[in-house]
């Protein structure tokens, strides 16, 4: 059978910002793992990303550094860029959204979809800030969520429940331009009718059939994954807009269409196809063998990029009429920073370039601990303790150990050249065997997208190495058994070979070392697990050391480093206040009934992470109220607590549950919230005026 083909892309990062250790752990690492163990089992593989260069997140960041939109991705596509090459990322290209070629790829792709009739166009109301005379990307409005009461919701999105949302379900929206209330003006665009979707799509991600042919494996799908996309389905899937009123974008190519763009998330993962464009005309190839036919299209992504990459875009190129669809989509949860989560504006982050410039000979290192705790079925954390125990007591003890013990000894014992395999002992056959059976199952671990746990098992060649040499004790049998010492070190230096090649994929600077202490060429998988890569006589180099331990002072340092940032950042937060809401008459203010109530009770609310379920003793009566302050308080902790309440907010059903007021919060620059409490001696019943 022939070998499988692939296409693999990694999300297009938005040029507005440098990365962070999360984006390299939940995207462009694993993704390089991927391609660079393909290109070894001679897959034909290309390998595409480039920078995300239009959409709100370009242009806020330019108001915020009162640069142009230009100016902005100009300087974050060379920053990035040149952190994707520094770290080794094996991208075989790097593109951009702003260019020519990207702006006609795209153009042409909406032109067609709109010729075919894939498209309505429709008339709707959307926010217009009359003093800045534009209308408002999502991004560019903010005001309270209609789900959970934060103030901060923006007009796409509230990052505090999570809740998709539409500018018109904000409760007093303001332009973040102005500051003003935006006014609701008419403007027409095209939509994407996704409801006309929904049966195919269903099919497709749950069967992985299209049209009754199996595409993909949908066992080799993640579940969140899978999840995402059937919520989104089963909620029933609605017209999206596909363009804006901006003027920073893809200009729309239709008459008409003066001031318009195309919406960003249609013009990105089009940035895919582009990107592949250019690098084939830099290399002869034709871009279509790459989009068509009897390939797969692997998506490496974000967990926030689902649903465009697992229901969008594939709506797209079906539409489209001839571009194959993702067989693969592996999303990755979120990487948090020493019990936090990474935050750009709060500066709560490990950069990749600071890393790079700070640690220049220790990337793989990086790489190693990456993927040991790569947030693959679930969120995960990096802490600066565990990289120094996992680099010292892993790469360092095992790893480098071993192979140094293989080489040395090499060195001392035949003058650097390979000794004879004699006879082999039972557990020397029983070594050679698990030698010979890691290869695959790394292999089948990392065809099913598990690179953390394939990983693992290069890791264990190295273990079982290291083991076999602290039991065998080469250099005490030396003095009494020379021709049983040839034999343990020949095949120490098999395994040698053998991790050269297996580790390649995961720390490709360390296995182009093994390489070259071996004077042995490395980059071919289908011999691994052999028992005979390096022949006796064959001359090997000196080595040197592969891993220098990690210092106490160097966590010290890098948090101290984080905590300086955080104290930066207490001392000016980056937060912008919400603007003061409109006056309010003393008499309707005296409507609001809130006093003091005391929680009795309090439990999780079933399938709802943020809420919790509380019974409260309001003086009056005992009452039940719904309260979103899960993530902020443990059941445990609110039980006898006396906070300030709304008594006379209208009853709402939430998840199921008639919630009967509201519990108010006090909310901190970091969107922290804390209850409203009294100072001691106060009881339910109080009034609050
Ligand atoms: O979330 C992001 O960073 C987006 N810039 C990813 C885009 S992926 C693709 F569609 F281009
Ligand atoms: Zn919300």
């Amino acid at each position: 059978m022939s070998k499988a083909k692939y296409t693999i892309t990694a999300a297009l990062p938005y040029a507005n910002g440098p990365l962070h250790l999360g984006h390299v752990a939940g995207v462009y690492l694993p993704a390089d793992i991927f391609v660079r163990f393909l290109r070894m089992n001679r897959h034909d593989v290309v390998f595409i990303c480039g920078s995300d260069e239009h959409g709100a997140a370009i242009t806020l960041r330019a108001k915020k550094e009162g640069i142009t939109p230009q100016e902005i991705v100009d300087k974050y596509n060379k920053q990035i860029g040149d952190s994707f090459k520094d770290f080794n990322i094996s991208f075989d290209i790097f593109h951009r959204t702003s260019t020519d070629l990207h702006k006609e790829t795209a153009q042409d792709f909406f032109k067609k979809l709109h010729e075919n009739g894939k498209f309505t166009q429709e008339i709707s109301e959307q926010y217009y800030d009359e003093e800045y005379n534009q209308f408002l990307a999502d991004r560019y409005i903010t005001g309270t969520c209609p789900k959970c009461s934060n103030a901060g919701a923006y007009g796409d999105q509230c990052e505090k429940c999570g809740t998709d949302l539409s500018p018109t379900e904000l409760i007093d929206p303001k332009s973040t331009l102005s500051g003003k209330t935006p006014v609701l003006k008419t403007t027409s665009h095209w939509y994407l009718p996704m409801d006309r979707h929904e049966e195919w799509l269903r099919t497709w991600i749950k069967e992985g059939k299209l049209n009754g042919v199996q595409q993909h494996d949908p066992k080799l799908w993640r579940n969140q994954v899978n999840g995402q996309c059937m919520s989104w389905i089963d909620g029933g899937l609605h017209s999206r807009a596909m363009t804006r009123d901006l003027d920073w974008g893809v200009k729309v190519p239709l008459p008409d269409s003066e001031g318009k763009v195309l919406y960003v998330w249609l013009d990105a993962p089009i940035g895919y196809i582009s990107a592949t464009k250019q690098w084939a005309l830099d290399h002869q190839k034709d871009w279509k063998d790459y989009w068509t036919g009897d390939r797969k299209l692997v998506h490496f992504i974000g967990k926030d990029n689902i649903v465009f990459h697992a229901i969008i875009f594939p709506i797209l190129l079906k539409d489209h009429g001839d571009l194959i669809l993702p067989d693969n989509v592996p999303a990755y949860e979120f990487l948090n920073l020493e019990g936090d989560k990474f935050s750009t504006s709060r500066n709560w982050a490990v950069w990749l370039h600071e890393y790079i410039a700070a640690y220049p000979d220790k990337l793989d290192e990086l790489k190693y601990v990456l993927t040991a705790i790569a947030p693959e079925s679930k969120d995960s954390e990096f802490t600066w303790k565990e990289f120094q125990t996992r680099v010292n007591s892993e790469l360092a003890d095992i790893l480098g150990n071993f192979v140094n013990r293989a080489l040395v000894l090499t060195h001392k014992y035949y003058d650097g050249a390979v000794p004879t395999l004699g006879n082999l002992t039972p557990e020397d056959e029983q070594i050679l065997a698990e030698m010979k059976a890691i290869p695959a199952r790394i292999s089948k671990l990392v065809y099913a997208y598990k690179l953390r746990d394939a990983q693992a098992e290069a890791m264990n060649l190295a273990r079982l190495g290291n083991k076999y040499l602290a039991d065998n004790e080469p250099w005490k049998l030396i003095k009494t058994d020379e021709i049983r010492v040839q034999t343990i070190m020949n095949i120490a230096l098999q395994i040698t070979a053998n991790l050269s090649i297996v580790l390649q994929p995961f720390l490709p600077a360390t296995a182009i070392k093994l390489s070259q202490f071996l004077n042995f060429s490395n980059d071919d998988w289908t011999i691994a697990g052999d028992a005979n890569l390096i022949a006796s006589g064959h001359k090997i180099n000196n080595p040197s050391i592969l891993f220098q331990k990690i210092e106490d002072a160097l966590v010290e340092r890098e948090l101290a480093s984080l905590e300086a940032s955080k104290s930066v950042n207490s001392a000016a937060p980056e937060v912008i206040n919400t603007p003061q809401k409109e006056i309010v008459s003393f008499e309707d203010f005296t409507k609001l009934d809130i006093r003091l109530g005391t929680i009795l009770e309090a439990e999780k609310v079933k399938k709802a992470d943020k809420l919790l379920k509380l019974l409260v003793d309001t003086g009056i009566d005992q009452r039940t109220i719904v309260s979103g302050i899960a993530a902020h308080y443990t059941p445990e902790e609110v039980v006898g607590k006396t906070v300030s309440v709304l008594l006379n907010l209208a009853p709402r059903m939430i998840k199921g549950i008639e919630s009967q007021g509201m519990i108010l919060m006090a909310e901190d620059m970091e969107r922290k919230l804390s209850f409203m409490i009294p100072e001691k001696g106060f009881e339910a019943g109080g009034e609050i005026k």
